[in-house]
Parts: C-alpha cells; sequence; structure tokens
C-alpha cells in the first residue's frame, strides 16, 4: 500500500452526474466527510442529455396533475414492472426536488403568471416536464455542481474506479487510478453510493459519451450485488442519423413535446398507424385533434408522437426496415410546420428548442424551423441496474448503494422521458441520507490488504502480458458495438441473442489477451482495456436476460414472441454473480401492489 494514495470519507459517492451530486450535497449538509469521484470532469455528465425537462407534478400548467397521475403514468409507462414504492416516492418528492433547485439557483422557464413552465412528453397525461428550454439537464448540473462545491465535498476528477473493497459482506471502499498519471488510489469510507450512469457505448449507436461503460453496474456485480431488469434498455426514438460523425447524439423528446411530428418519406404520420390498446383511450384520433393537444386544449387528446418511447422506437424502426425511411436510414421530424400556426413563427421555434436549432445548424447544416431532421432510434438509456431496497437505496451489499441510472426498479420495462431527470434528484437525495444513516451507525469500515494488491495487479495485467499476438482494447470494443446493436437492440430473436452471447464468451476471452503498450501516464489503451471487463459484462447481462424474458414488454421486443404474457408481468429478473464467478440469472416474483396503490391505478388506468 506504501506507494498508494489513500483517502477516508464518511460517504464516498462514485459519479457525479446528477443523482451523484443530489447524494453529495444532502450527505454534506448531514455534517459528515464526502468524497466525490468522477471518470471525468466535473460537470460532464449524462444528465445534460436529458434536455427536455424535469418530470414533476406540480400542475403549473394543467391543474388536474397531481402525483397520483404520475405515479399511474410512470407505473403504465413501465407496463407494472416497476417497484410500485419507488414509482410513490418519486411522484410525490419530484416537486419538491424541482422547487429546491430552483431555490439553489436553477434558472427554469416560467409562465406567464410567473410560475415554472412545464411541456408535453411522451407518456404523461399531463404538460409536466419543468424546463429550461431544451437544457434542463444542463442547468440542472450547473446548479447542483455549484451548491456541493460550496456544501464541503472534495471532488477527485478524472479517477476511474475498478473494484469496490469489502469488509466480509461490508463494501467499506474502493480501488480506482487517476486517468492522468496512472496512479493507484484507494478510497476508504463508511458508505459507498454507485451514481455512475449507464452503459449506452456497449451499442454502436448511442447518445452517451465515453464514460458510460457500466462502472457501476458492475463493480457492484463483482462485490455480490444484484442487478435487475437489464433486458430492458431504452432506445430514444430520436437521435441524430446525419452526418455520419454525430450518428446518435440526441434530438430532445421537446421537439415533439412543442408539436414536431414523424413523417416518413412520403410525408405520412405514420405514428398513427399503430396505437397500442392500453393508450387508445388517449390519443388524439386525426392531426387536428394533436394539434389542439399541443396547445392547451383540455379536451384534445395526445398526438400519437407522444406515446412511449418504446413504442415511438419502434414503430420508426418499422418504417426504416420497410423502406419507407429517410435518405440515411431514419425518418423525418418536423418542427418547422408549426411555423405559420404559432405566434413568432421561426422565432418560437428557436427560443423553445435553442440547442436543437444550434446543433442542427452546425451539425448538419440544416435549419430546423424550416426544414425536417432525419431522426432514427439512438441507445440511451438502462432500465436495469443494481437492485436496491426503494426507500434506502442500498443494495444487498451493507454499505453500498446505487442511485440514478445505475439503480434499478422505478421505471420497470420503460422509462418516461424526463423521469430521469426527477430519479436522480429523489433517488441521489435518499441514497445520500441513508448512507450517511448508515456510516453513522457503522463508523468507517476496514479494507484489507491482500484485496488492494489484488485490484492492482488486476489493473496491470494488461502491462505485464507479452506483446506480439496480444489483442487490442479498441478492437475488442469496436466488435464488442456493433455485434450488440446488430443482434441484441430494438428487435430482438434468440437465435441471435444466443448467437451474441457466444460471441461475448469469445470476446471476454480475447478481452483476457489485451497487451497494452506505453506506460501508465495518459494511456486511453490501458483505461480502455479496463472498461473492456465492464461493457462485457452489461452486454452479457443485457442479453442473457433478454432471451430469458420470452415476450414482448416495453423496450424488450421479441420477434418470436410478439406479445406480452401475463406471467411474465409477474417477474422481475434478477442477475448475480455465482460462486463460480458464473452469471446466473432467476425470476423474482414482483409483490403484491399496497392496496391504496392498486386503488389508483384502476381509477387512473
Ligand atoms: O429527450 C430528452 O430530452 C431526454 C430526456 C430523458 O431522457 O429523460
Amino acid at each position: 500500500m506504501a506507494d498508494i494514495q489513500t483517502h477516508e470519507y464518511d460517504v464516498l459517492i462514485i459519479g457525479a452526474g446528477g443523482a451523484g451530486l443530489s447524494a453529495a450535497v444532502v450527505a454534506a449538509a448531514a455534517g459528515v466527510k464526502v468524497g466525490v469521484v468522477c471518470k471525468s470532469l466535473l460537470g460532464k455528465a449524462h444528465t445534460v442529455m436529458a434536455e427536455g425537462g424535469v418530470a414533476a407534478a406540480m400542475a403549473n400548467v394543467d391543474d388536474r396533475d397531481s402525483w397520483r397521475v404520475h405515479f399511474a403514468d410512470t407505473m403504465r409507462g413501465g407496463q407494472y414492472l416497476n417497484n410500485p414504492r419507488m414509482a410513490e416516492l418519486h411522484a410525490q418528492e419530484a416537486p419538491d426536488r424541482v422547487r429546491e433547485l430552483e431555490k439553489w439557483g436553477a434558472l427554469f422557464d416560467r409562465t406567464p403568471d410567473g410560475r415554472i413552465l412545464q411541456r408535453n412528453f411522451g407518456g404523461h397525461a399531463y404538460p409536466r416536464l419543468a424546463h429550461v428550454g431544451d437544457r434542463t439537464g444542463l442547468e440542472m448540473i450547473r446548479t447542483l455542481q455549484d451548491h456541493g462545491i460550496h456544501s464541503g465535498m472534495e471532488v477527485h476528477m478524472e479517477v476511474t474506479c475498478t473494484r469496490l473493497l469489502k469488509d466480509g459482506n461490508r463494501c467499506t471502499g474502493v480501488f480506482a487510478y487517476d486517468r492522468e498519471k496512472g496512479r493507484f488510489r484507494v478510497f476508504k469510507a463508511g458508505a459507498v453510493v454507485l451514481a455512475t450512469g449507464g452503459v449506452g457505448r456497449a451499442y454502436e449507436i448511442n447518445s452517451n459519451s465515453w464514460e458510460y461503460t457500466g462502472d457501476g453496474h458492475v463493480l457492484a456485480y463483482d462485490a455480490g450485488a444484484e442487478l435487475q431488469d437489464m433486458e430492458f434498455l431504452q432506445f430514444h426514438p430520436t437521435g441524430m442519423v446525419w452526418p455520419p460523425s454525430v450518428r446518435g447524439i440526441l434530438v430532445t423528446e421537446g421537439v415533439r413535446g412543442e408539436g414536431g411530428v414523424l413523417r416518413n418519406k412520403d410525408g405520412k404520420r405514420f405514428m398513427f398507424d399503430n396505437i397500442p390498446d392500453n393508450y387508445k383511450a388517449q390519443t388524439a384520433s386525426d392531426e387536428e385533434e394533436g394539434w389542439r393537444y399541443t396547445q392547451g386544449d383540455k379536451r384534445a387528446r395526445r398526438p400519437p408522437e407522444l406515446l412511449t418511447r418504446d413504442h415511438v422506437a419502434r414503430m420508426i424502426n418499422r418504417e426504416v426496415k420497410e423502406g419507407r425511411g429517410s435518405p440515411h436510414g431514419g425518418v423525418f421530424l418536423d418542427i418547422a410546420w408549426i411555423k405559420p400556426r404559432v405566434p413568432g413563427g421561426a422565432e418560437h421555434i428557436r427560443k423553445k428548442l435553442p440547442g436543437m436549432y444550434h446543433q442542427f445548424k452546425e451539425l448538419a447544416e440544416l435549419d430546423i424551423t424550416e426544414m425536417p431532421m432525419e431522426i432514427g432510434p439512438t441507445t440511451h438509456y438502462m432500465m436495469g441496474g443494481v437492485r436496491v431496497d426503494a426507500d434506502s437505496q442500498m443494495s444487498s451489499v451493507p454499505g453500498l448503494f446505487a442511485a440514478g441510472e445505475c439503480g434499478a426498479g422505478l421505471h420497470g420495462a420503460n422509462r418516461l422521458g424526463g423521469n430521469s431527470l426527477s430519479d436522480l434528484l429523489v433517488f441521489g437525495q435518499r441514497a445520500g441520507q441513508f448512507a450517511v444513516e448508515y456510516a453513522k451507525k457503522n463508523g468507517r469500515g476496514k479494507v484489507s490488504e491482500d484485496e488492494v494488491k489484488k485490484a492492482s495487479e488486476a489493473a496491470l495485467a494488461p502491462f505485464s502480458r507479452s506483446g506480439g499476438k496480444g489483442e487490442n482494447a479498441f478492437q475488442i470494443q469496436g466488435e464488442l458495438q456493433k455485434m450488440m446493436q446488430a443482434k441484441v437492440g430494438i428487435i430482438r430473436s434468440p437465435g441471435e441473442v444466443q448467437e451474441a452471447i457466444g460471441e461475448i464468451a469469445q470476446l471476454k476471452k480475447r478481452g483476457q489477451a489485451v497487451v497494452v503498450e506505453g506506460n501508465r501516464e495518459y494511456n486511453p489503451g490501458w483505461h480502455t482495456a479496463l472498461d473492456l471487463h465492464n461493457l462485457l459484462t452489461v452486454s452479457e447481462a443485457i442479453a442473457r436476460a433478454a432471451l430469458e424474458r420470452k415476450e414482448s414488454r416495453g423496450a424488450q421486443t421479441r420477434e418470436d414472441a410478439p406479445g406480452k404474457d401475463p406471467e411474465w408481468g409477474k417477474v422481475n429478473l434478477i442477475v448475480k454473480k455465482g460462486d463460480d464467478g458464473q452469471m446466473q440469472i432467476r425470476r423474482e416474483p414482483i409483490a403484491p401492489m399496497r392496496p391504496d396503490l392498486k386503488a389508483i391505478i384502476e381509477e387512473i388506468g
């Protein structure tokens, strides 16, 4: 341990996106010593990719909204695989978390009478997304970061964690290295909160940046925690498709919330062709009614573009597969059509969607106030993650908590847009609170030198293998991304998923033979070699769960089993590392819903 830098905290938070910062702020306010470790620079987080707004039933725009409707919408969107207690807490607490952000300096758009403005999003019955133009996540991160820094948290930037350290069964810290110099670090802690975000980099087309390699998922899995719902990976319906260098970059659902419509190459609004039974009653029957809804007519019903993301992504996929797509393999998203219908015309669009206006102007040389955008699905968000207790966010490993995208339970089979930002505020804060409580009760833990030695040997292994026939980490990562995109994508066939599992096993073997040249300083080849373990592990979990769930529900669409099976509606799939080191999967029955919550679902539907 002599040349390893050691740090000690009561609460250590891994990840500095919205969930990590929310946990840090509340933990620091409780007066304990808080450390935050982030893989990248502070403020650079996938939270900023939730652009269109944060979902909270504040009823500022439509007074029919309430936490009960938000709860029912979230459960229906998740196809009832959600943890109802989490959905309840989330719907109840989100409005307070948004008001708290405002108190800390977040500048939300306003209604004419000065309240926080809320916009429509898919699957939400009423305008519910508090927003800052189309840069809501960015404003939230800015606010949380400023507030966190002033509340005393210590931040370690550009540090990657490779292994959780345990004292018996309890999590007591983490082994890490700094990406700049490659020096090892040990963080000892009373409690550890994982807030590392998602797994999008396992796929070729994604909205995530390089950090999102499933680190928290795999740190937890390797430490013996359970993962759940890993088959449910969200393909956001609208990512850029052209030019190729920007393929996958998010195009916010806020475009559709503001009246944007989807058309195929023939100009047809194909979303009217297929409305799922459980949304028929709320969906507009024609373009005019959909437009009136967008304009706040309370008697009108939602346009079909505001159906849930799983459905919209499937419909776009179908248009493209059946030859009705746009020139570059997407479909058209048109906001320009609203120009003659809104006061201010083009200026209105630029004001509501400034980020999208600039994004398309700069990256695609296209003016969205004049021309439709070309868009297609992009891997965006992992509904599955570390299985946690609903109230405290503690995993099955004592002292280990998880929140935000790397935790699971709230979203079930499909997440509603905007529920990610409210999720990370509500459960980030809860994780922070309960981590403080745990750390105070149990004190700072011990870490064993033996475990640290093993972690350091594993981290150095790619340097110690002989060169020559060694494998290249970037090559393996690229092959994995292409393969997952092709075989475990929006539509899944058991044959292809089975092949994917075989190919992941081969890639794992090759991963063991990766050789890294050079030394530990500024060495992206080494970083990628270490990330591979995480990418391959989450890919295996996704593929195994996708194969196991023999039905189509939410984000999982099985070619061989196109319908929902009521029996599968009663279980979550749990992934755990077996004693033999192999991945095990089991069905966990969903506990019966509390009668008062059930009554809400029965009443609201
Ligand atoms: O489309 C969006 O603005 C993304 C929001 C989200 O993922 O919640």
